[in-house]
């Protein structure tokens, strides 16, 4: 049974990772009326990946008897300046879930909540991969710079990083 603490955090945490892949999907969209097709691919996998870590939680708080509460989502940005906007924008999500993911864990540990403590460790983990995959992201944007055929190659070969990182 879950704490009432313990459901709140958890349920604030659906709302992120759910503000996260609609975040996603508008950056995904964005790229594909830029004709960057290969990071619209990128990006919206990455805006799947993410409800699935939201939908991971819904089930988790409904089978350990709380309550999943589905939460009404801001508005992402419509437009973007450029891919570099797009990757740091990213780059700055994913720093601060890392930081609610560990405010979610300190509250299991202040909590005495072991088994959903144990169930964090997977977005722990995951976090760790997400932060990594979007540094090299941006190294190797900023190695690019303003070259057309550098960026050329760069969409075009985006998701083969994905599956490095995930090496
Ligand atoms: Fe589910 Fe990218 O954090």
């Amino acid at each position: 049974m879950l704490t009432k603490k313990i459901e709140k955090a958890l349920n604030d945490q659906i709302k992120v990772e759910a503000e996260s892949s609609q975040f996603y999907l508008a950056m995904a969209s964005w790229a594909e009326t830029e004709g960057l097709n290969g990071t619209a691919d990128f990006l919206y996998l990455h805006s799947d990946e993410e409800r699935a870590h939201m939908l991971k939680l819904v089930r988790f708080v409904n089978e350990r008897g709380g309550k999943a509460l589905i939460p009404e989502l801001k508005q992402p940005p419509r437009t973007f300046k450029s891919i570099q906007e797009v990757f740091q924008n990213l780059l700055n999500h994913e720093t601060n879930v890392t930081a609610q993911i560990n405010n979610v864990v300190d509250i299991c540990l202040s909590e005495k909540d072991y088994t959903t403590h144990n169930f964090m460790q997977w977005y722990v983990s995951e976090q760790i991969e997400e932060e990594g995959l979007a540094r090299m992201i941006m190294d190797k944007l900023s190695l690019i710079g303003n070259d057309k055929g550098g960026m050329y190659l760069f969409d075009r070969d985006l998701n083969t990083l994905r599956t490095k990182a995930a090496k």
